[in-house]
């Protein structure tokens, strides 16, 4: 898929909106756990700051506060402070390495003010888009008011790019816009995975809801040569009798009835495939890996694909978790910064933060 690229932009002089996506968890301190997530929009802010004369202030969402809540017990609710940008601060300027000035709306005056009181070299942080019905209602008017302090729109927010909200979409109707590094990184990784990966293919399929998850087997059944399914979608996919070719593989076993993990026989198939591999795709866990022991079948899946020396791509907000927790992040060929969006487009649907992006 073919985008317009910040590159093609001369941001000298320029006002320029950044669409992030800060949305992540926080632990029960209400510290950032995905700095991953942060870290990577680094080389768009520093790419955009090196033109003179620019200023740039950044956009995002964080959690749902008008919609379900995103931690169970807290309050929904506008301008609810357990949903405000504001505690995102320090996380993200030691992520950019650079000062980061928090204004408490999105739109308006401050918005204005703040513009043009920002000193070179440090960045606009706007509140929670998601503090306005408007972003998510995909409202024209709140995309233009979004719009009018600014000269230019940079979208680097990859994992919501499959959401169709004012911010994302209609804001491109009334700014020249452009896809950020991130995005066209993403972009490029999966395009190449999908449609020329280097043989065998091997795509590793687990976590939850086979409503979501079956589409991309579907896609990998087709495209690679073999796939691994195990977690919550394996038992489902049993259960529900699903038929698939000879090239998907379901566990054979557990380790247990009650299917938390898959079983010793099931560990020994899916690694002598991964062995000989020289791409593997992988999104989700394939047991209940936060308890132990259930966390046995994905330590030896990872191990595995860490020995394997195939190019690896791994995505998914519980995979990222796995990278985390076993220290190998920085031993992965592309790691995504897209949980649904990821799903969304391996699975060959069209993310509507794209598709207004498209060259
Ligand atoms: C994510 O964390 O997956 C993205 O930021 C999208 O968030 P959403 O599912 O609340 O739209």
């Amino acid at each position: 898929m073919a985008l317009r690229s910040i590159r093609e932009a001369n941001f000298e002089n320029q006002k320029v909106l950044a669409r992030m996506d800060f949305n992540v968890e926080l632990n029960n301190i209400g510290q950032v756990q995905e700095h991953f997530k942060l870290d990577v929009l680094k080389k768009t802010i520093d790419y955009i700051l090196g033109f003179s004369g620019v200023k740039v202030a950044m956009l995002t969402h964080f959690g749902r506060p008008l919609g379900k809540p995103r931690t169970a017990g807290k309050p929904n609710g506008k301008n609810d402070p357990n949903y405000s940008v504001a505690k995102l601060v320090p996380a993200i300027e030691q992520a950019l390495g650079r000062k980061v000035i928090f204004v408490s709306d999105c739109i308006g005056k401050n918005v204005e003010k703040a513009l043009e009181n920002l000193p070179s070299g440090s960045l606009l942080l706007l509140e929670n888009v998601r503090f306005y019905l408007e972003e998510e209602a995909n409202d024209e008017k709140f995309a233009k008011t979004l719009a009018k302090p600014f000269d230019i729109y940079v979208n680097d927010a990859f994992g919501v790019d499959h959401r169709n909200h004012a911010s994302l979409t209609t804001i491109t109707k009334f700014l020249p816009s452009y896809a950020g590094m991130r995005v066209l990184e993403e972009v490029e990784r999966f395009d190449q995975i999908l449609f020329s990966p280097k043989r065998p293919a091997v795509a590793i399929i687990g976590g939850a809801k086979i409503e979501t998850k079956l589409p991309l087997i579907r896609v990998f059944e087709e495209k690679y040569d073999y796939t691994l399914v195990g977690g919550k979608v394996a038992n489902e996919a049993i259960d529900q009798k699903i038929v698939f070719s000879e090239k998907v593989f379901l566990p054979q076993d557990f380790d247990s009835s009650l299917r938390l993990d898959i079983g010793p026989d099931t560990i020994v198939r899916y690694t002598q495939v991964i062995k000989t591999a020289k791409t593997i795709v992988w999104n989700g866990p394939m047991g209940k890996f936060e308890e132990k022991p259930y966390n046995t079948g994905t330590d030896a899946l990872l191990r595995a694909v860490l020995e394997s020396g195939a190019f690896i791509v791994i995505g998914g907000g519980e995979s990222l978790t796995m990278l985390e927790e076993a220290g190998v992040m920085d031993k992965i060929g592309f790691v995504s910064s897209g949980g649904g969006a990821m799903l969304e487009y391996l699975g060959g649907k069209k993310l509507p933060g794209l598709e207004v992006l498209e060259a």
